[in-house]
């Protein structure tokens, strides 16, 4: 039988490739780095299945180019980086790797909000540079966390882990969801929380405003409460056009002055260039950043600041998990190509 024909991006950690070799002929694009754009439109048109990564821009010209592609497997939960609607008109499944990333993304934001409120690299920085000369009382003083509030923005699987995690640190949690974000402006949709808040019974029925997960009381709340209440805030969308630029000028208005902004889910969610005023002015107390707007590219100021903790997109970056991640997309692969449908089509 012919073994269906299939393009990696880049090299995956060998159990993966290992995995696919068992049913697939494979080539790989690249050894390291990002394929090169001309390598990728030309390597994609022979193959049935494409395992690509959250650097390689699959548009519509590379779908286009794969006439015989089946499925376009991502070795990532996002896949803004992807075309759906373009797979979609011409039945190419589109899959992600969802679950095995989650904790590993949680916990690096809790990484985040523990670095950038209790100031960790810059007294590594102090200390490195020979400025400890011995215990002082106000040296580095950062923010506590106990009896804060945590606000989640967006409630999926990697935010209610992180909301999890909040109940060990003390803090109390909101969060606004899916419909929360998209209707924001929408005064109907932010008087029907307010009234479901106050126990009204809404036409729809009762909703549960609060929600329980491992013993921690989370509160729901509009995305503006949320934005005006939290002492930190972090972000767990997908980038969307209802996310875009979702954290603004204007939102930065409404945080609290000591507030923290995370930012684990994609960049542009997050104005870089209203942050950077933000952190600069002390609008907001400090951010914690894994993504930005135009990566690799970050803004020039960023890293001149104190108040600010940069991370270069590691957010599923343990071993365990990024092998865990390749071998999803692998498997979705197979599937597609043996006449199944994948398990985790978007
Ligand atoms: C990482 O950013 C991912 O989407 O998997």
């Amino acid at each position: 039988m012919l073994r269906p024909k299939v393009l990696i991006t880049r090299q995956l950690p060998a159990p993966a490739m290992s995995r696919l070799g068992e049913v697939c002929d494979y080539q790989v694009g690249t050894e390291d780095g990002v394929l090169d754009r001309e390598a990728l439109l030309s390597g994609v048109r022979d193959v049935e299945g494409l395992v690509c990564l959250l650097t390689d821009r699959i548009d519509r010209e590379v779908i286009d180019r794969g006439t015989k592609l089946r499925v376009i497997a991502n070795v990532a939960v996002g896949y803004n980086n992807i075309d759906l609607a373009a797979a979609q008109q011409r039945g190419v499944y589109v899959t992600n790797t969802p679950e095995v990333l989650t904790d590993a993304t949680a916990d690096l934001t809790w990484a985040l909000i523990l670095a950038v409120t209790r100031r960790i690299v810059e007294a590594d920085n102090f200390l490195r540079a020979g400025k400890f000369d011995g215990w002082d009382i106000d040296m580095l003083l950062g923010t506590g966390l106990t009896g804060k509030t945590l606000g989640v923005v967006g409630y999926g699987r990697i935010g209610r882990a992180v909301a999890r995690r909040a109940a060990g640190f003390g803090m109390s949690v909101i969060y606004c969801g899916r419909d929360d974000i998209a209707f924001r402006d929408d005064p109907q949709h932010n008087a029907l929380m307010m009234a479901r808040r106050l126990g009204i019974q809404a036409a729809t029925g009762p909703i549960n405003q609060s929600a329980r997960i491992d013993g921690l009381a989370a509160r729901r709340a509009t995305f503006n409460e949320l934005i005006e209440m939290a002492d930190v805030i972090t972000l767990h969308v997908p980038l969307a056009a209802t996310t875009q630029h979702l954290i603004d000028r204007s939102a930065f208005g409404r945080m609290k002055h000591t507030a923290y902004l995370i930012n684990t889910s994609r960049g542009p969610v997050v104005d870089e260039v209203a942050l950077v005023d933000a952190l600069q002015s002390g609008r907001i107390s400090g951010a914690g950043l894994d993504v930005y707007e135009s990566e690799p590219d970050i803004s020039d100021l960023l890293p001149g600041m104190n108040n600010v903790v940069l991370l270069p997109h590691i957010g599923s970056a343990t071993r365990e998990t990024r092998t865990a991640m390749a071998m999803i997309a692998v498997e979705n692969t197979i599937d597609a190509l043996s006449g199944r449908v994948p398990r985790n089509v978007v």
